[in-house]
């Protein structure tokens, strides 16, 4: 598979729960995989990075290049990342051009990843101790473009990750 598969929303929509099934299934089907997530590319290569505007700008930035260069070498890149606004998606598709990327929003509203809260963040964040959060201290903006959408409000996890097979499964 030549195409970078780019799953986007807020936090706690469910993007590394798909993006980790996803690779599961393409390692089943002998494709070599690398995930690129946005709280473990915080951890290396953009460790540097914080969330201010430009800083999610670079961070972003930084996951489409190494996008790139996987491409070369024959592995699918699958990312997990907010990527939250308009112009994000803008950098990523010329970065890595439109006929290889797979854009997947998935879609659960703030009010639902909120009441998930996973990792209790939007709790810091209500609070303000975390600044700049996003969808509630930073816009979450709705994207432009062509992407494959996923709702993870209404179904679960087996239900999503099915729905997204269906609507890919021209591209594997
Ligand atoms: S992005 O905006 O640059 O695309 P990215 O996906 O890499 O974000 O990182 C988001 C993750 O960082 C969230 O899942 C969360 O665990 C953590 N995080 C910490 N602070 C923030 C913040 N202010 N806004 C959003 N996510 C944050």
């Amino acid at each position: 598979m030549d195409k970078v598969i780019w799953f986007f929303g807020p936090s706690g929509a469910g993007k590394t729960t798909l993006a980790n099934k996803f690779s599961a299934h393409c390692q089943g089907k002998n494709i070599k995989t690398v995930i690129l997530d946005g709280d473990i590319v915080r951890q290396g290569i953009c460790k540097n990075l914080g969330f201010t505007k430009e800083d999610r700008n670079e961070n972003i930035r930084r996951i489409a290049e190494v996008c790139k260069l996987m491409l070369q070498v024959k592995i699918t890149p699958i990312v997990a990342a907010i990527t939250p606004y308009k112009s994000h998606i803008e950098l990523v598709t010329e970065i890595i051009g439109q006929d290889r990327l797979l854009l997947i929003y998935v879609n659960s509203p703030i009010e639902v990843c909120e009441k998930r809260d996973p990792k209790q963040l939007y709790q810091l964040a209500r609070k303000g101790i975390i600044k700049n959060f996003t969808g509630i201290s930073d816009v979450y903006e709705n994207t432009g473009g062509e992407y494959v959408e996923i709702n993870t409000a209404d179904l679960n996890v087996n239900e999503s990750f099915n729905d997204l097979l269906k609507k890919i499964e021209s591209v594997f």
